[in-house]
C-alpha cells in the first residue's frame, strides 16, 4: 500500500530514491513520483505508470541534489493519474509530502482548507494534508517546521507514514508514522527512509523502526530526533541491526520473485523448521510458545484471525489444532470479525496470522481481541512488523522477504508453523501420544526434502498443462479435508496473478451447486492424495467425467485410480494428510505461475493488487 523512499546525505539523492522505490514497487505500482530538494523550489516529477514511467520522464533529474523522496502509489483517494500521484505540493509550493494510508477525515479538513481559500488538483487525502501543514504555518508564524507537522497530524485521524520536506527548511525530513510502517536507515553521514529496509540494506545494517504515533525531524546536522506526535515527548531512538541481505531482496536469476519464492520453499520451510524441531531429542522448541502453553491449553477456544492467503493457512490451522490438540478452533477473516460483535472472553486464545505484519483489518482485529482480554499469539513472517508487536506472544515464520504480491513460501511457512503449534499443544496436553508424536514429528522433518522433490518432478509437467489452459475462462479447484482450503488457496494464486476466475470449493460440496458449471470447456483442478477421503475423490472425479470436465488431478505418486480418469496428471510425494496442503500446493503455484505467465501478466505485481494492504 504505497512505498515512501526519503535520503539526505553526500549521494545522488535522485538514484538513492529511484532505486528504493524499485524495492519498494512491491507495495504498490499504479503510480509514482519523485521530489528532489533545490535552493528555494522543488524539482518534482510524477506520473500515473510504474517506476520505469517516472524514470522516463525525470532522467535529467540525476546529479541535482542530496535531498529527495519519492512515492509509489496504490490508489485509495482518486483513480491513478498524475494529478493523484505523490509527491503533493502545498498551495504556496514550499512544502512537499508523501504519504502511505488514509486520512479519514480528509474531507471535512478540505472543506475547512477551501473555505479558507485553499484549492486542491487532486481528488487525494494527501493533499489535504500538506495544505493543513501549510495552514498551521500562515497561521502561526512563530511555528516551525516540525511543529507544524506535529500539529497537523494532530488533527487528523487515519492511518499514515508520510516524509515531509518544506523549502525554507533545507535538508530537514521530518517523517512521521501511525499504522502504516516507517523505518529509518543510520548510515555515515546519511540518512534513509522507507517503507521497509529494502531501499537502504546495500548502505547501512543499522536503522531504526519509527513507533506508532512518533514522529522524527532528521537532518545531517542534528541527526534523528523522535518525539511523541501527541505530546512531543522527546524519544531515545532504538538503534536495530538489520538482518536482511540484498540477496534476498534480489531475483537472482529468476525470471520472477514469485518464481523465485516457490522454489525457496524447500529452504523457508526448513529454516521455520530449524531449531524448533529436534526430532533426535523428539521435542518442538518453540521459544513464543512455551512460556503460554498453559493458558493455550485452557483456552475455551481458540479463533485464527487473518486474512487472504493467511486466512487459507488459518483453516488448516483449524484441522491440525482440532485434530491433535482438540481444542475448538475458529477462523474469521479479521475484517469480518472486527466489525461484528464475536463473543471474546478473556479466556480465549486469538492466534493472528499476518506475513506483513501490517494488514490493517488483521490489526484491527487483534485490538478488539486485546480489549475483550484474549491472549493474542502471532504468527508472521515480517520482524518487527506491527502485528509482531502488538501481539503477547508469537512465533516468526523465517521465510525471509516475499516480494512477489501472490503469496508463496509465506503460506508454506505459515503451515509449517501450524503444525508445529498443533502438534506441541497436543503433546503437552496428552491428545496426541508420544508415538504419535514420534511419527509425526519425524514424518514432518521431511517435508523440505518432499517439497524439493515436487519442484523438481512437477515444475515442467505443470508448464505444459498451464499451456493448454492459457484460454480459460473460468476453472473450479476441489479438495476435502486438509486439502480444501488448499483448493481455495490454489483458486486465489490463479485469480490473482492470471485474472481468470476461479473458485475453490470441498470436493463433496461440488454437487450442492458449483456442479451445473461443469462442461467441456470447465478445468477442475482436484487434489487427491491417498489419505483421507481417496475413496470419495474417486466419486467426485467420476461425477466431473460424466459431464465432461477437464480434471487436473494433483495426486500422490503412482496413482492409478484418479489418475486413470484425469486428463492431466501431476504427482507429489506421499505424506500423511495433514502435511499434503504443504506438499500439494507447491504445484498449484506453479500452475497459477505458468498460466499468467503465458497469458502476458505481469506476475509480481498483479493489477489493482499490492502486497501489504494497510487500508481498510
Ligand atoms: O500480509 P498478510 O498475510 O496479512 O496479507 C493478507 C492478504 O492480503 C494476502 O495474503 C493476500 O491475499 C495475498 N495477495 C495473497 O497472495
Amino acid at each position: 500500500m504505497c512505498g515512501i523512499v526519503g535520503y539526505t546525505g553526500f549521494q545522488d539523492a535522485y538514484q538513492v530514491v529511484i532505486n528504493g522505490l524499485r524495492r519498494l514497487e512491491y507495495r504498490g505500482y499504479d503510480s509514482a513520483g519523485v521530489v528532489l530538494e533545490q535552493p528555494h523550489h522543488f524539482d518534482v516529477a510524477k506520473t500515473k505508470g510504474k517506476v520505469d514511467d517516472l524514470v522516463a520522464i525525470s532522467k535529467d533529474f540525476v546529479g541535482r541534489a542530496h535531498v529527495g523522496m519519492g512515492h509509489t502509489r496504490w490508489a485509495t483517494h482518486g483513480v491513478p493519474s498524475d494529478n493523484n500521484s505523490h509527491p503533493h505540493l502545498s498551495n504556496n509550493g514550499k512544502i512537499a509530502l508523501v504519504h502511505n494510508g488514509i486520512i479519514e477525515n480528509y474531507d471535512v479538513l478540505k472543506i475547512m482548507l477551501t473555505e479558507k481559500g485553499f484549492t486542491f488538483k487532486s481528488e487525494t487525502d494527501t493533499e489535504v494534508l500538506v495544505n493543513l501543514i501549510q495552514y498551521f504555518m500562515d497561521t502561526h508564524p512563530e511555528m516551525d517546521f516540525p511543529t507544524a507537522v506535529r500539529s497537523a497530524l494532530n488533527e487528523v485521524y487515519g492511518a499514515y507514514a508520510i516524509t515531509v520536506l518544506h523549502d525554507d527548511f533545507p535538508g530537514v525530513l521530518v517523517v512521521a508514522r501511525l499504522g502504516s510502517p516507517l523505518a529509518i536507515g543510520l548510515g555515515n553521514n546519511e540518512y534513509f527512509i522507507a517503507s521497509d529496509a529494502s531501499p537502504f540494506v546495500e548502505f547501512t545494517k543499522e536503522a531504526v523502526y519509527l513507533e506508532e504515533g512518533h514522529m522524527a525531524t532528521i537532518s545531517l546536522e542534528k541527526g534523528v530526533d523522535i518525539r511523541n506526535i501527541k505530546d512531543n515527548v522527546k524519544i531515545t531512538p532504538q538503534i536495530q541491526e538489520l538482518k536482511l541481505s540484498l540477496e534476498q531482496i534480489e531475483k537472482g536469476g529468476y525470471e520472477h520473485f514469485m518464481l523465485k519464492e516457490i522454489f525457496e520453499q524447500p529452504k523457508s520451510i526448513l529454516d521455520t523448521l530449524r531449531g524448533r524441531l529436534l526430532v533426535d531429542e523428539g521435542i518442538i522448541k518453540m521459544a513464543g510458545i512455551w512460556d503460554h502453553l498453559e493458558r493455550i491449553n485452557q483456552a475455551q477456544k481458540i479463533t485464527i484471525i487473518a486474512c487472504g492467503t493467511s486466512w487459507h493457512a488459518g483453516l488448516i490451522g483449524e484441522y491440525l489444532i482440532e485434530e491433535f490438540a482438540r481444542i475448538p478452533v475458529e477462523v474469521e477473516y479479521a475484517s469480518e470479525f472486527r466489525y461484528r460483535n464475536p463473543i471474546i472472553t478473556e479466556k480465549d486464545i486469538v492466534i493472528a496470522i499476518s506475513q506483513s505484519g501490517e494488514t490493517a483489518d488483521t490489526m484491527a482485529a487483534i485490538k478488539m481481541a486485546k480489549e475483550k482480554g484474549a491472549f493474542i499469539y502471532g504468527i508472521c513472517n515480517v520482524v518487527d512488523s506491527s502485528i509482531a508487536r502488538i501481539t503477547d506472544a508469537g512465533s516468526y515464520t523465517h521465510a525471509g522477504p516475499e516480494i512477489g504480491v501472490a503469496s508463496t513460501k509465506a503460506f508454506t511457512a505459515q503451515l509449517t508453523i501450524l503444525a508445529l503449534i498443533a502438534l506441541k499443544l497436543g503433546k503437552h496436553n496428552g491428545h496426541l501420544s508420544n508415538q504419535e508424536f514420534m511419527r509425526l514429528i519425524t514424518e514432518l522433518d521431511t517435508i523440505p526434502q518432499k517439497v524439493e522433490e515436487v519442484l523438481e518432478g512437477t515444475h515442467q509437467i505443470t508448464k505444459e498443462i498451464a499451456r493448454k489452459f492459457v484460454d480459460a475462462q473460468n476453472f473450479l479447484y476441489l479438495g476435502r479435508g486438509y486439502n480444501f482450503p488448499a483448493a481455495l488457496e490454489g483458486a486465489l494464486k490463479l485469480k490473482e496473478i492470471s485474472y481468470i476466475h476461479a473458485e475453490g470449493y470441498p470436493a463433496a460440496e461440488m454437487k450442492h451447486g458449483p456442479i451445473a458449471l461443469i462442461d467441456e470447456n470447465m478445468p477442475i483442478v482436484i487434489i487427491a492424495p491417498k489419505q483421507g477421503h481417496y475413496d470419495k475423490i474417486v466419486s467426485n472425479v467420476q461425477e466431473i467425467k460424466a459431464r465432461k470436465g477437464k480434471v487436473i488431478a494433483v495426486v500422490n505418486r503412482g496413482d492409478t485410480q484418479v489418475a486413470d480418469m484425469a486428463d492431466y496428471v501431476i504427482e507429489f510425494p506421499e505424506t500423511s494428510e495433514c502435511f499434503s496442503p504443504i506438499v500439494a500446493s507447491v504445484p498449484l503455484q506453479l500452475l497459477a505461475y505458468y498460466i499468467a505467465v503465458f497469458r502476458g501478466a505481469n506476475v509480481d505485481q498483479p493489477r489493482n493488487l499490492a502486497k501489504s494492504v494497510t487500508v481498510e
